[in-house]
């Protein structure tokens, strides 16, 4: 098993292990975001299981900007109480556990025409269709002030740390990408202008939280489209992103619903990979910052997770759907049951009655519907 089990530094935070299970919204929580008994049960047991940090699924900072049903809230203080019961349980277990923030945007078709959803201009999502409101400088001030104030009442919470969400064609991935931002301010046009946005937000939690709490983003390795934001930028605005004192990096793609399709294609020069999706880009990225970087997708077994931690220059690996299915997957491999993850990476684990694997957990699912009608 090599390093995996052993404890690592990911920046300031001392983790147990190189195992990370990545973000993953799980639908479970209250009509207004609250937690619930089912979900502190799930990140109890995810603690339990050797996970050695969690990262919460996506928390919206504003009230009016919800991009899906079910998701944890963070946009006032009333959360802070239920989230100290949270980071507590998850420290009793000896894990790390920060909290992931996000603008979703566009890339919605959740409650469409009912609020305002912000974007950088005015052309649709290329998935969903959603146009959004092209945003004024003042906007910007709300949604860069709403970040820092979210990092702050995380802060408050007990939590490790924050991820800053920058990836997966959210609200800040549109500002970075030339497909979506076709603004003609400072926020526009040059990747530097496209940046402003994600240093502000950057610049400006780092203000509210202090010097010494940990802050990761989440950036995409490539929009893997024509037009779109390529890895040559990500690499600049990863390079600025340490330049600015953010703590970590995770490398994503957005791409695991076709990841199956896609992998040995090749996008800016690498090639996606079957098995730990963006390796070939991490070690790409990893020649250009010296940042902590987690990695995540396309990860199901000890070999490929060993392979990214000594070979790519990744630090630690984060895993989401197969802890869907085995939420005590990495104490398994820990107990020497070392058979790769059951997940069959085939995407069906978003339902309407909370985000549960449907193809190794039925019952699981017949119990989150019966609990929500
Ligand atoms: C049900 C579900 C919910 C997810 N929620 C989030 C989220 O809240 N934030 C995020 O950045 N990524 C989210 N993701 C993407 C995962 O973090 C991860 O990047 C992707 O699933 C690829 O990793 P995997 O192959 O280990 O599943 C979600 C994925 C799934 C399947
Ligand atoms: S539904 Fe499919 S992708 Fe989701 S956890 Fe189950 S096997 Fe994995």
């Amino acid at each position: 098993m090599g390093i995996i089990f052993e404890k690592t530094k990911l920046g300031s935070l001392c983790l147990k292990n190189h195992l990370v299970r990545s973000a993953t919204w799980e639908n479970k929580t209250t009509e207004d975001g609250h937690m619930t008994d089912e979900l502190y049960d799930i990140y109890e047991k995810l603690a339990k299981s050797e996970v050695g940090l969690i990262i919460t699924g996506y928390a919206n900072i504003l009230k009016e900007e919800q991009p899906n049903h079910g998701m944890m809230g963070i946009y006032e203080d009333s959360y802070i109480e239920d989230y100290k019961k949270l980071t507590d349980i998850v420290h009793s277990y000896g894990s790390k556990i920060i909290m992931q923030i996000a603008y979703g945007g566009t890339k919605t078709t959740y409650r469409v025409g009912e609020r305002i959803i912000f974007a950088p201009g005015e052309i649709p999502e290329r998935g969903t269709g959603t146009k959004g409101k092209a945003m004024t400088g003042d906007d910007i001030l709300l949604v860069e002030e709403a970040f820092a104030q979210a990092a702050l009442r995380i802060k408050k919470a007990g939590f490790d740390g924050v991820e800053i969400h920058a990836a997966h064609t959210y609200l800040i991935n549109q500002f970075l990408s030339p497909y979506y931002n076709d603004r003609k301010d400072e926020y526009g046009g040059s990747l530097e202008n496209r940046m402003r946005f994600l240093v502000e937000i950057c610049n400006r939690t780092r203000e509210k939280v202090g010097s010494d709490f940990f802050i990761a983003v989440k950036l995409t390795a490539s929009e893997f489209f024509e037009g779109g934001l390529t890895f040559a930028e990500t690499k600049e605005i990863a390079r600025k992103m340490e330049e600015i004192g953010v703590d970590a990096i995770e490398l994503s793609g957005n791409i695991h619903g076709k990841a199956k399709s896609m992998a040995g294609e090749m996008f800016d020069q690498h090639t996606l990979r079957k098995k730990g999706y963006f390796l070939e880009y991490a070690r790409a990225l990893r020649e250009v910052i010296t940042l902590p970087m987690i990695t995540v997708g396309g990860f199901r077994d000890l070999e490929t997770i060993e392979e990214a931690l000594s070979d790519f220059g990744v630090d630690a690996v984060g895993v989401s759907r197969p802890l869907l299915a085995e939420p005590d997957l990495f104490l398994r491999w820990k107990n020497g049951d070392i058979r790769p993850a059951i997940c069959v990476s085939c995407s069906k684990c978003r339902t309407a009655s909370g985000n549960y694997c449907t193809v190794f957990k039925k019952e699981q699912g017949e119990v989150a519907k019966r609990r929500c009608s």
